[in-house]
């Protein structure tokens, strides 16, 4: 999507973590931001015209060896910056103030009295409020020229500002939650100072994606390979919207989704939207490849292997002619730890992957967005919840939830455990805040007693998460009456289960997926 017909401010990057929070935040009161590393060049931020700059906070102390220095060119772009935690104290520092080790630290929430109450920051804010700290070192001389607008007990210059040069700077973390003006403040910045227009709006994203895919597509034929997610969903329905017929879908059905899935894909893309698409059902094809191979690793190769073939077969016939191959990356996959990362197709995920030597020209529509304004401009376009707000879930599908070797009976037994996890969440109301929650089926049997006869079955095992990027997880604690809904509808809904486990691992050390 081309962002340059939006008001944008950008943020400098002096530490992941941060970073990526401030844009949210800043994309959440409308105005666009991109996140730059801290060694952009001048020339670049010039090209992309931003209304302002934010320089982020980062771990390291600005007297540190290797601390990333804060270019002073930054400050001659006649446009407002404002510095966050470390940006404050490398601008402090880049414009002649003092910063020192005073050996106080601040950390969480703290009292910050504001000064100057008609600062361009603080206007319409209390002059008393909550601020939330984590730092070691303080300004404990502003630049000349610059005003201090706020203190706490431990930093004199909490805050201070120049509005003759747009030159702004807080000590606290205006971006987290637990700084509750934090928002209006930030909002201060980007309207006032910036004058920057709330114009990134989900309707004005839409129709800015739908422009620059047709602008770049023309009349040239197009395919979206779906995989039952999100962010193919979201890519499909958005470039559909601006080629129509000239769009043609594909989801290859390997047999391995969850209950239903596989028709909801076909109900929603061809019934809703009218979306021409090419479901392959190659359920068959993927069994026989799986025959007898119980290794993790062997299972994810067999089945991206026969995937890129059926792919392959596809684009040779049915797709002959096509030029365009929708992507549905997002921004995250681009920004990697806040360096320019080159685009990649997601290719490290092994299975779902298209084979990189295929010649297509990639359109990447979400390329701009977090996976909340994909979830958005999704409830936008009409998309149904059960796609919007989907857990994610693997390439290799189920083929890794059952454990040794996967048949078709194991598949089913494990897919109507599952259901009734599913649905058991969905009712409790947690789908949206868990990670993922999924059953596994083990590749042991266990002995127990129905009715008057003994049994030797299978267990079920329930796996529930919560996560922000799946890299941790920890367990989640389900309400006790909701894991015994689950167990005991399993045992009574799924034949050949006879027992139910709850994983309480959390990662590290275990992983979410059981292989
Ligand atoms: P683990 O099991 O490593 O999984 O904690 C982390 C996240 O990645 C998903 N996952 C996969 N996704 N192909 C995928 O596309 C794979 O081979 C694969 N293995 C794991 C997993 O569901 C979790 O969200």
């Amino acid at each position: 999507m081309d962002a340059s017909a939006f008001d944008s401010v950008l943020v400098i990057d002096y530490g992941a973590q941060y970073a990526q929070l401030i844009a949210r935040r800043v994309r959440e009161c409308k105005v666009f931001s991109e996140i730059l590393p801290h060694d952009v060049s001048v020339e670049e931020i010039r090209k992309r015209r931003p209304r302002g700059l934010i320089l982020s906070g980062g771990p390291s102390s600005v007297y540190a060896d290797g601390a990333p220095a804060v270019n002073p060119e930054f400050f001659q772009l006649g446009i407002p910056v404002l510095g966050i935690c470390y940006g404050l104290q490398g601008m402090a520092q880049a414009l002649g103030g003092e910063v020192a080790h005073t050996g106080t630290r601040e950390y969480g929430k703290t009292d910050l009295r504001v000064s100057v109450p008609g600062s361009t920051l603080f206007r319409g804010l209390p002059e008393e409020q909550t601020v939330w700290m984590s730092h070691g070192d303080v300004v404990v001389r502003a630049p000349d020229g610059f005003r201090v607008t706020a203190g706490t007990e431990s930093s004199p210059v909490a805050a201070f500002e120049d509005p003759a040069r747009g030159l702004y700077g807080v000590q606290f973390h205006p971006e987290v939650a637990h700084t509750p003006r934090g928002t209006d403040l930030l909002k201060n910045f980007l309207y006032e100072a910036c004058d920057a227009r709330p114009s990134w709006t989900h309707v004005s994203i839409i129709e800015e994606a739908v422009a620059e895919v047709r602008a770049r597509v023309g009349d040239n034929k197009i395919i979206c390979g779906l995989s039952g997610g999100v962010d193919s969903a979201v890519a499909a329905v958005l470039v559909h919207k601006a080629v129509g017929d000239n769009l043609t879908c594909v989801f290859v059905d390997h047999g391995l989704m969850r209950k239903d899935e596989a028709e909801q894909v076909e109900e929603t893309f061809r019934r809703l939207f009218h979306i021409n698409l090419i479901h392959v059902k190659a359920q068959d094809r993927f069994l026989a490849k799986l025959e007898g191979v119980t290794d993790p690793e062997r299972k994810r190769k067999a089945i991206g292997e026969e995937f890129i073939r059926v792919f392959e077969e596809i684009a040779r016939n049915e797709l002959a002619g096509a030029r365009f191959l929708v992507q549905g990356t997002l921004y995250p996959d681009i920004i990697e730890s806040g360096t320019r990362d080159a685009a990649k197709i997601k290719s490290h995920h092994n299975v779902g992957g298209l084979p990189e030597d295929m010649d297509f020209e990639l359109v990447e529509p979400l390329r701009n967005l977090f996976k909340d304004e994909v979830r958005a401009i999704g409830e936008e376009l009409g998309l149904p919840d059960e796609i919007t707000w989907r857990q994610p879930f693997p390439g290799p599908g189920l083929a890794i939830r059952v454990i040794g070797d996967v048949t078709h009976a194991k598949l089913e037994v494990l897919r109507n455990a599952d259901a009734v996890v599913l649905d058991e969440v969905r009712k409790a109301g947690m789908l949206r805040e868990l990670w993922q929650s999924f059953a596994i089926l083990p590749d042991v049997r266990t002995v127990g007693v129905m009715g008057d006869e003994r049994s030797y079955e299978h267990p079920i095992v329930i796996r529930a998460v919560t996560s922000e990027d799946a890299m941790t997880a920890d367990w989640a604690r389900l309400p006790y009456e909701l894991l015994e809904r689950m167990a005991s509808r399993i045992i009574a809904e799924v034949p050949g289960v006879n027992r139910v486990a709850y994983d309480i691992t959390s990662k590290p050390p275990g992983t979410i997926e059981w292989e």
